[in-house]
């Protein structure tokens, strides 16, 4: 066994703090929606605002770090995608359970599978900028109404901000779930935490 670097600190800080953000959307977003009553609706309300401004501030400051850095590359695939994919959901679906050797080797260059590559860029390019732009339509809708929307779209902005929110609480789950099938369970939340990943020579 070796170890190998694969998270910068700025990316484990990054990632916890994104998961403490949307935990605390997803209690806030729950209270507002009436399934129970922690701080009070109107604090709800407005911290669940607070919070999605830090979300979306983060992802863009997120942006420019995997930009800057260089690091987006780890996201791009070289040659036939799909066949890549359906490689590692056969793993996951089959292989994992006869202890078949992982399909894509880890290392500091590669250190996603071709799922996590798309799971990971449609979250972090479509699904959370979608939620983030229909909640807001939500919380500013009277000052929307005011600018000429017209106010029809109350119930459409609700119900799909909901419907992500759910996709949202899948997503986490699944992901939880997918971390513990590294090298060991443990293995890829130690990585997230300390940066370091023990893998095979
Ligand atoms: C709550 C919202 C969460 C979101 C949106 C999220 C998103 C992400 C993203 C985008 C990555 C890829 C980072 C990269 O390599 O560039 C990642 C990796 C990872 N996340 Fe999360 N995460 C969340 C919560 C969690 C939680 C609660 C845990 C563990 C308890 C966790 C554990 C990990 C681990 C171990 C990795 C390493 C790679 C892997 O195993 O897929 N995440 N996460």
């Amino acid at each position: 066994m070796k170890k190998i670097y694969l998270y910068a600190r700025f990316q484990r800080f990054w990632h916890w703090m994104q998961a403490f953000i949307i935990f605390s959307l997803l209690i806030t977003g729950l209270e507002v929606h009436g399934l129970f009553n922690l701080m009070g609706y109107e604090t709800a309300f407005h911290v669940h605002n607070l919070f999605a401004w830090g979300l979306a501030s983060f992802i863009l400051l997120a942006f420019f770090w995997y930009i800057t850095t260089g690091d987006f590359r780890q996201y791009l695939t070289e040659g036939n995608l799909l066949e890549k994919i359906m490689m590692q959901a056969r793993y996951y679906l089959i292989g994992i359970f006869k202890n078949e050797p992982h399909p894509f080797k880890k290392n500091e260059i590669s250190r996603l599978n071709p799922l996590q590559r798309i799971t990971y860029l449609m979250l972090t390019l479509v699904g959370l900028p979608l939620q983030i732009i229909f909640g807001f339509a939500y919380y500013y809708f009277n000052e929307l109404v005011a600018a000429g929307m017209n106010p029809g779209w109350i119930e459409p902005i609700a119900l799909i901000h909901t419907f992500l929110a759910y996709m949202l609480v899948g997503f986490v789950i699944m992901h939880i779930y997918m971390t513990t099938t590294g090298h060991t369970p443990t293995s890829n939340i130690k990585a997230m935490i300390t940066g370091w990943e023990e893998v095979e020579e």
